[in-house]
């Protein structure tokens, strides 16, 4: 089968063996038979985080249980119970319509909720990390559910336990978020507040934080409907102060935003000044309106994508001594 239309690529690639489930019992029974016929297992969200560069043999499981439930409540806060196949941007719309806050900030991020937490997904300030309560999560060897608490999961930036010590080993399959009843607008991400002012919004709102989050994501971000892409395709790299310091003298515009560990440096920046923004080869290209972002025209291979996110990293390498890590999960 295709996966073309199940990554957010559009890489043509095809997978041996396909099922889509919507019940742990139904995850439980694919996994029980891939474990019997010795067949390999990848198990997708959305597919917007992922770069495909070469078929998969194996059995691909689409994880689609469903349900937002309300779990419990006080006077603070909502616990809301998702499951990992609900879209991501649905239970943000879910969520305004009920006035339900904290996620606003995270509006129209591509994906489903159970890849939400494995790279603790983030933007425009909020990093789900911050409203989450807990996951259940299949162990794919016992074939047995296991609850993660927040610490548990051990969040970075774009990062999770699920990403490291316990990589490929548990299929995430309901995530819980404690919402807040009154929100504690995040605005001060520079463009946010600009967009509110454009349309002379004085007072805030969950739904007019969304609207500006919206807003901005679709003025600088491909719609992966219309042109292939896995949102930012690197990380910001984190450098050394002294670094920071050394490269402020050559470059006196660079960006920095200290950090515990050193100084982020938004890579957008990085290889736009390394003079790949809107460049294009062949199928493939980095975006124009954001450089971070790397994107398939309609017939690009993954090996393409993977063969410029080299480039631009060797170049990046080259005139700031600075690694990119990829964001997106090769596989
Ligand atoms: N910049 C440039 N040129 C570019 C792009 C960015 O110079 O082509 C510089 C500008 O100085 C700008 C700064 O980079 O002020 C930051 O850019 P932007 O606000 O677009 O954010 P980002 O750092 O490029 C990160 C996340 C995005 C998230 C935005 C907003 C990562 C890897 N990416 O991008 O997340 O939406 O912040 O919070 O941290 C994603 O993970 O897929 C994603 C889209």
């Amino acid at each position: 089968i295709s996966l073309k239309p199940l990554n957010t690529f559009g890489i043509a690639k095809n997978a041996r063996f396909f099922t889509a489930v919507d019940s742990e019992m139904q995850l439980k029974q694919a996994l029980v038979w891939a474990k019997n016929q010795n067949q390999n297992v990848l198990i997708l969200g959305g597919g917007s985080n992922i770069l495909l560069t070469k078929d998969f043999d194996g059995l691909v499981i689409k994880i689609e249980i469903k349900g937002i439930n309300l779990i419990r409540e006080d006077e603070n806060y909502t616990w809301v119970k998702v499951g990992a196949g609900e879209g991501w941007h649905d239970l943000v719309r879910y969520a305004i319509d009920k006035n339900w806050a904290g996620i606003e900030n995270l509006s129209l991020i591509p994906g489903t909720v159970g890849a939400s937490p494995m790279q603790n997904i983030g933007a425009y300030g909020v990093e789900i990390k911050e409203v989450f309560e807990s996951l259940d999560a299949l162990n794919r060897s016992s074939v047995q559910m296991e609850t993660f608490s927040a610490e548990a999961c051990k969040f970075g930036y774009r990062e999770s336990v699920f990403k490291h010590e316990l990589k490929d080993q548990y299929v995430i399959c309901t995530v819980v978020f404690r919402l807040k009843k009154k929100p504690d607008f995040r605005i001060e991400y520079g463009a946010i507040h600009d967009v509110l002012k454009e349309k002379g919004i004085t007072e805030l709102s969950i739904k007019a934080v969304s609207d500006a989050v919206s807003e901005i994501r679709m003025s600088k971000l491909p719609d992966p409907k219309k042109i292939g892409n896995a949102g930012s395709f690197f990380k910001n790299p984190t450098i050394s102060q002294k670094q920071f310091i050394e490269l402020r003298s050559v470059f006196p515009e660079m960006p920095g935003y200290p950090t515990p560990d050193g100084v982020k440096v938004p890579a957008g920046w990085l290889i736009e000044q390394a003079g790949w923004k809107g460049k294009r080869i062949g199928e493939v290209g980095v975006h124009a309106k954001q450089a971070l972002v790397l994107v398939n025209y309609g017939n690009g291979e993954g090996s393409d994508i993977k063969a410029l996110s080299e480039k631009v990293g060797q170049s990046v390498m080259e005139k700031f001594k600075v690694q990119l890590q990829p964001e997106v999960n090769f596989i």
